[in-house]
Order: C-alpha cells, then structure tokens, then sequence
C-alpha cells in the first residue's frame, strides 16, 4: 500500500493545470483556464481548470475533481495507479507501507477465486471448441442463434459438459482446491461435489478489467423445470450490483459514442456488438442499481435503455429511469416493436437500419414516460393530473437546475400546462426531499418545525434563523439588492498585467457556486436562489426582481424577501443620524462584500460536509470505507484551512 506521506506529497506537489493540460488543450481565461472537455464531445470549450483551487470542472458534462480524480477518470486508472502515475510524472518516490497479515489474506483469497474462474473460463472454452460433444451440442447451439465465431471467441464463451463431475475433477487435478471452487459456486456447496453447470453454454461476466467474476450458464434443455440461467452466487470478488454485462468489451466503444446502450440479457450484448454496436452492456435480468449507474458514469452521461416489445416490464423500469436522472445523468429510452427484443432485432434488420432505427425510435424520459402514462390515463382528467405529478417527480429528481429547467418546459408544452405550476409543484418536492434529507442527516436546526409549519409573520423575527444559516441569508440579501450590479473588479494574470473584470453580481454568485456545486441547506432560501436564477433569464433590472419577490404569494418567501430588501434603507441612515458615524455605502465595497459571502458560505458548506463524513465514519465498518472517509476529511479540512486563510488575507488585510 501507498504510505499516506506518499499520497500527500502527490497530492500537494501535483498542478491541475499541468496535469490536464497534457490531454487538453488549456487557453487562460481570466483566473482559469479553459478546454474542450476531454469527457464529452463538445465544440465550444466548457471544461474550465481553477489552479487557484486545484480543480476541473466542466459545464457542459458536470465532470469535475482535482488532478488525481482527472487521471483516474481519463485514464482510467484505479486510485493506487493514478498516484504512481502522477508520482512518476513528478518524480516523487513512493513509499509503500507494509500491510497487514488480514489485507494479505484477504488479497490471497480474491486471488485464488480469481484463478479458480480463470482455469474455469478457458476450460469451458476448450471443451466448446475442441470436445466432440462440446461442437456437436454446444457450438452448433451457438451458431443456430446466428453467433460468428469470431464474436463467440470474443465474449469467451463456452460450454459445460452434461456430467455430474467432469469439471470438478479437473480442476481438482490441476490443483484447484475444492473450497475455492465452491467459493465461486462451480462446484455445488452440498456434500457430493457435483458441478453445478451441466449440459449449459456459458457465458463468463468480467470486471472491467477483463477478469472473470462469475458465469451464466444457459440450458439448452426446453423443459419448464430447469432454469433457463444458473448465475454465479456472489463472492468475495462477485458484487452482482457493481457489475454489468458487457463493460469491459464496452469501454472505449461507450467513450467514443458518449452513450450507453442498456439492455437486459447476455444474448442482447453479444447479438448487437455483432451487428456493430459495442456500447452496450445489460442489467442481466436485475434491476438497475446505482453501484451499476455510478460504472456508467465514469465513461459517459448518456443511457439510452433498450426495451423489449412487450410492455410489461415498462412501468417497473421507471424506477431506473429515476435513478439515472438522480445520478445526474441523462436517459433516453427506444422500444422494440412488439414482440422483438434487441437480440431477435438486430439479427432481423441490416446495421444501418438498425442504427436508424435506434436513433428515429430514441425519446428522452419525458416523451417516453408521457407516452406510456398518457396512453394509460386517456382523457381522465383526474388520472392525467397523475401524470403531471408523476413526470414532475421524476423531473424533481434532476440535480442540475438548468436540465430540470428545460424538462420543465418540455413537460409543461407536451402536458399544455403553464410553466409557473409545473415550477410551483417542482419548488414544493424539491422543498420537501431536501427537508426529508435534512431530518435523516440531522442537520436541521431546533426551529425547523416551527418554520415549517407556521408561517412565518414579518413581526416575528427570522432572525431565529440567523445564527444557523446567517451565509445563506447574506448570498440572498445581496441578490435581492444588488444582483443587477455592475461589479468592477482587477486582477493580475500571468504576465503580471492588470486586467479589469466586469460582471453583475448575481453572475459572480451563480457562477461560482455552481462551479463548487454548493446548494442552500435552508428550503426559503433555496427556494429563493431557484426562482431568482429562473427569473434572471427573463427579468433585467433589480426593481423587477425585487417586486417579483415582494409580490410572491408564498407568506415565507414574501415576509424573507421584504425583511432582506427595506432594512438598508433605514439602517445606515438611522446610523449616520445617531451616532453620526460616515458608513461607507455598501455599493461601493460590493466586490469585497460578495466575495466575502462567497467565502463565508463556502466555509460553512465544508464544515457541514466535515460533519457528514464524520457521521459516516462512526458507522462505517469496512476498512476500505474508514480509510477513504478519512482520506476524504483530510481533504476537507485542508480546503478549510485555505479558506479561513484566504478570508484574513485576502478580505481583512491586516
Ligand atoms: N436471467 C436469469 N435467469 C433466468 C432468466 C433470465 O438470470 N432464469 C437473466 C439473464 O441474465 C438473461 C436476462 O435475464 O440474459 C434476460 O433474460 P431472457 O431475455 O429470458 O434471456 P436471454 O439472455 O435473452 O436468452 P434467450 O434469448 O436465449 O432466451
Ligand atoms: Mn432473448
């Protein structure tokens, strides 16, 4: 294992900007630099690199991370690699530490279970292609599907004898041990050591990595009272829901497309890679899960799901389709005609009509889901609200504000509803899910009860709200008084000149928390924020904004916007007059003002994230999961340090 001195010392001496900059053409850009993102095909450059903050982040994908998190997803490295490589790259030694006898052991047993399956996979492999009755019976099965050689031998497929030991005495024979062999569910667990793939082909699944984790074996029996697949118990290596059919043979075809076929079954994978789609992986008959969605993630933002004709399994696949949008992710949706699945329709149709026919059937998840959930309600007006409500949801579920924006539009002209009530509906969900996350996080201050249950009255006082959410308060308060303010600010660039940066407040805000992906914790000022960021697109004068917010029908938001808009008017004039003190105008300190704000917000986020990860680490057990919280804290804290630095520095020079 790499020491942690090792790691810091990588971590600390590796520039963002030197790093990407071997893969990306990097142009400066104010403070920043600027790309076209290497993870996503785009032709005007949204992948921005702070070096001031040692991050990446794109625009366009939402990619994001510091230098080693940029190797590891461009190179596809695993952790431990995309350190030794920057080690290299900065020519720093590393130290590895020794680990303990349990790690060892641990990676003793992955190893054996790996070379047991391993023997396994080309064992099945050779009895496919060179025994008798593996060609009669298993190879002719193959090629009966309309399998090409070529394709069997790139999937490894194989065949398993119809015999009650053959497998496990050969492998016992080659040293095998037959604790390992039932470890990964070849051999069965009872007493009698039969194999468990008789008379099957066999599909072996891989890591991405290309190692074998387990097999699928299909019967070609046609009786009801055999199970068409024997799947492979999970293992000390097998976790079913970190695994998808097909990845490894997938990768780089799922880079090049930046999208994903998914389908259900092996016969899926193998039938359309011979028709020449290769980004396609399947669930293997599973549901979805994220473990599966996060695999996804790391080569593209694009699922498109492949469905069979028959419409049953439609309704209980809008759960995946959930998920994949929580994951920030985008998902697409083709049905098959009736009765043909993506296997029997790739082999029936030429490659260019099947890719034709992906690309015309292709709808994103509101069509689909609208189409499917329409069909249903008819013209029941009480089902069709139904329906509103159930596309808003999934909508709801969006992290990015600007996609939810646009399938909120999309919805409300497909559904012809005014935008505004799809927005109300979306404000209240988003509103009560973060609420939900706050109580099982327990961040929620004593007062959220009452906040949320009665109205707020301006007579009473917010100010209860002040000590906790005092940063967010202040973003707000800005925006609401000086967002359409022109900011006026310099900085030196590289060769040491002086430039003049000019933006509006509420751009500074919006963009630079959206770089560092902060979101309120407080719903009123959430709220706010996403209605202020809607409506700045529409609206151009503070005067607009103001009374949009003073005129809100929402009692919280109208009592919070007009508590944040009157008091500059009468303070610092009731101050100069009694105390006779000259404060200077807050317009003319704006800059430090925002950037002040920014900072303060910032650091509370981090604080709170510091929390959470702290909570996490009581209740973690694995010690993979321990040492990557810690790891993740460390991190945390030194951004803290940074901040609460750059905060005496930069805004209270001493
Ligand atoms: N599956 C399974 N066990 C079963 C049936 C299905 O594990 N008894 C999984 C397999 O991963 C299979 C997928 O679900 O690939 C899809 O099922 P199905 O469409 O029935 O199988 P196909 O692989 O398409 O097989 P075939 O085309 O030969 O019927
Ligand atoms: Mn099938």
């Amino acid at each position: 294992m790499i020491s942690k001195e090792t790691i810091e010392r990588i971590r600390d001496t590796a520039r963002v900007e030197e790093v990407v900059g071997e893969f990306v053409n990097l142009k400066r850009r104010g403070t920043n630099l600027l790309g076209l993102c290497p993870f996503h095909s785009e032709k005007t450059p949204s992948f921005t690199v702070s070096p001031a903050k040692g991050i990446y982040k794109c625009f366009g994908c939402g990619a994001s991370g510091d230098a080693v998190k940029f190797i590891m997803e461009h190179e596809h490295y695993s952790y431990p690699d995309a350190l030794k490589y920057l080690a290299k790259k900065y020519n720093i030694e590393i130290e590895e530490i020794l680990v303990t006898p349990e790690y060892q052991e641990e990676q003793n047993l992955k190893e054996s279970l790996y070379a047991v399956n391993q023997f396994a996979e080309q064992f099945f492999i050779d009895q496919l292609w060179k025994d008798p009755k593996g060609q009669a019976i298993g190879l002719s099965y193959f090629h009966e599907r309309g399998f090409s050689d070529e394709i069997i031998k790139k999937f490894r497929l194989g065949y398993a004898q119809d015999d009650w030991t053959h497998f496990t005495m050969a492998a016992q024979q080659h040293g095998y041990k037959l604790e390992y062999l039932k470890a990964v569910g070849l051999t069965s667990s009872g007493e009698k050591n039969v194999d468990v793939y008789r008379g099957r082909v066999m599909f072996p699944i891989h890591n991405i990595t290309g190692r074998v984790l387990g097999f699928g074996g299909r019967t070609l029996k046609v009786d009801k009272s055999t199970p068409k697949y024997i799947n492979s118990p999970e293992s000390e290596i097998y976790n079913k829901s970190k695994i998808l059919y097909g990845l490894f043979f997938a990768k780089s075809a799922i880079i090049k497309e930046d999208n994903c076929y998914l389908v259900e079954g092996y016969t899926d994978v193998i039938s359309l890679h011979q028709a020449g789609i290769e980004n396609v992986v399947a669930s293997s008959g599973t549901s979805l899960t994220e473990g599966q969605i996060q695999l996804i993630k790391r080569y593209t933002s694009n699922i498109t799901i492949l469905y069979d004709g028959d419409t049953a399994g439609i309704k209980a696949s809008f759960r995946g389709i959930d998920m994949i949008l929580e994951a920030g992710m985008n998902v697409h949706v083709v049905l098959f005609p009736d009765g043909e699945d993506p296997d029997s329709f790739s082999r029936k149709v030429q490659h260019n009509e099947l890719i034709n026919f992906l690309n015309t059937n292709r709808k994103d998840f509101i069509r689909f889901k609208a189409d499917v959930l329409l069909h249903e309600a008819g013209t029941d007006p009480i089902k069709r609200a139904g329906v509103v409500r159930d596309m808003v949801e999934s909508i709801a579920l969006i992290p990015d504000g600007i996609v939810r924006n646009m399938f909120i539009q999309q919805c409300a002209s497909i559904m012809n509803i005014p935008e505004q009530t799809l927005f109300n509906e979306l404000n209240k969900l988003r509103r009560n899910k973060l609420k939900e996350k706050h109580k099982k996080e327990g961040i929620v201050p004593a007062d959220w009860d009452v906040m949320q249950t009665e109205p707020i009255k301006i007579a009473q006082p917010i100010q209860l709200e002040l000590n906790t959410h005092a940063q967010e308060r202040e973003i707000i308060r800005l925006l609401l008084n000086y967002g359409y303010h022109d900011l006026v600010y310099h900085e030196k660039n590289e060769d040491g000149d002086t430039i003049e940066f000019r933006e509006k407040v509420y751009e500074m805000i919006i963009d630079e928390l959206s770089m560092d992906e902060i979101n309120f914790t407080h719903p009123i000022y959430q709220n706010i924020y996403s209605e202020f960021q809607n409506f700045c697109n529409h609206t151009h004068s503070q005067e607009a904004i103001q009374q949009f917010f003073i005129r809100h029908d929402n009692d919280e938001v109208r009592n919070l916007a007009i508590e944040l808009i009157i008091p500059q008017y009468t303070m610092s004039k009731n101050w100069e007059e009694r105390l006779h003190v000259f404060t200077v105008p807050e317009e003319e300190k704006l800059h430090a003002s925002v950037v002040e704000a920014l900072h303060q917000l910032r650091l509370r986020h981090i604080n709170l994230m510091i929390d959470d990860e702290k909570k996490k680490l009581k209740n973690a057990t694995d010690a993979e999961e321990i040492f990557s919280i810690m790891e993740v804290i460390k991190n945390l804290e030194v951004m803290k340090k940074k901040l609460s630095e750059e905060l005496t520095t930069v805004i209270h020079p001493l």
